[in-house]
């Protein structure tokens, strides 16, 4: 029985030196294996007085409960201590610079903040407006009434909630914003607009930046060289322009912006549909009808505004001839642009 004592001793004095998992099985099972020092313990219970045994089994099971503790409690260390080492060498210093930048820009991020960088410049505010929007704000009060057939000029996708569709156009902005703002108002709202449109220059989603100008003077004249300057800017050189006679049921009077199409010279292709031209925006002046249901005193201000297509200006800038190549994702074509 005192023997147990020292047992206990030398196995405490083993374990503090011990390293590695290895060292420690080899040594758990000299103790508590099962021709371990322990069971022979166990087996010379026979050789004890029979008035001693059953102290004696009480040690030696005391010593078995001790030792399971203590080398559990070394496995457990070792093991923390070796993950530890594992981490150390597994390290990864996230802020030292990478060789080479993976990532890009995808060519509509670049055009969309050309686009407001220019814009900005011109003392332009950026709005933003909801991509689910009431249907009040994407055609009733910019003067479509339900019935009118202006509606169907923008085939709509609505959806489940009553009052409510994915915007066709970022002209709702302008009613947010002339709800929330007093005149003189100078902003545009860049975003993603929804159409149930599809062919080479037709995407069901696309992107628009609106432009709303609100003031006690804007003019046609204003408009026209607001929307000149943007694109001189914008290609960095002087590519053919015209206005054309249009109509929006929220300006009057309205016009679309055409550009000589890039892709063939102007002399023909798929991409302006054999006409040399590519629209790339409409505008107008504000119907008076839409500022007053914006409370807007027509007496006072006037406005204009305009509305284009971000993916027919990148296709125009970059010489793409199919809008489908800005979705497809293909990283052969995202690499292009930086
Ligand atoms: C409008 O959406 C008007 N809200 C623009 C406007 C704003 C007029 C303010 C007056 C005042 P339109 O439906 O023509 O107009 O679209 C504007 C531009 O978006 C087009 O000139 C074209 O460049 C682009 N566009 C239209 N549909 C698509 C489409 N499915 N895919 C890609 N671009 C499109
Ligand atoms: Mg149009």
């Amino acid at each position: 029985m005192e023997n147990i004592e020292k047992i206990k001793e030398e196995i405490r004095s083993l374990l503090s030196s011990v390293s590695s998992l290895k060292e420690l099985r080899d040594i758990k099972s000299k103790y508590l294996g099962s021709k371990g020092v322990v069971k022979e313990l166990l087996k010379k219970i026979k050789e004890v007085p029979p008035e001693l045994r059953r102290e004696y089994g009480k040690k030696v099971n005391e010593l078995k409960e001790f030792a399971e503790k203590l080398f559990r409690e070394k496995e457990e260390e070792l093991k923390r201590r070796e993950l530890e080492e594992k981490l150390k060498g597994e390290w990864v210093d996230l802020t030292v610079p990478p060789e080479r930048v993976v990532g890009s820009l995808h060519p509509i991020t670049i055009t969309l903040e050309r686009i407001k960088e220019i814009f900005k410049g011109m003392g332009f505010e950026v709005e933003e407006g909801p991509e689910i929007e009431l249907e009040e704000y994407n055609f009733d009060l910019l003067n479509i009434p339900k019935e009118h057939p202006a509606r169907d000029m923008q085939d709509t996708f609505y959806v489940n909630k009553e009052g409510y569709l994915l915007r066709t156009h970022t002209s709702p902005v302008q009613i947010r914003t002339m709800l929330k703002k007093k005149p003189p108002i100078q902003m545009i709202a860049p975003g993603k607009v929804y159409r149930r449109d599809d062919d080479p220059t037709h995407s069901p989603m696309f992107h628009q930046v609106e432009g709303l100008v609100v003031n006690e003077y804007a003019n046609f004249r204003h408009m026209k060289y607001v929307i000149e300057e943007f694109l001189r800017r914008f290609f960095e050189t002087d590519l053919p322009v015209r206005f054309r006679t249009s109509y929006f049921p929220f300006t009057e009077p309205s016009a679309e912006v055409d550009i000589g199409c890039v892709i063939c010279n102007q002399e023909g292709c798929r991409v302006c549909k054999e006409t040399g031209w590519l629209e790339v925006m409409g505008c107008g002046m504000v119907h008076p009808k839409v500022l007053e249901n914006c409370g807007i005193d027509t007496e006072i201000y006037q406005g204009f505004a305009f509305g284009m297509g971000v993916e027919r200006l990148a296709m125009l800038l970059y010489g793409i001839d199919n809008i489908k190549l800005f979705y497809e994702n293909d990283l052969r074509f995202i690499r292009q642009f930086f």
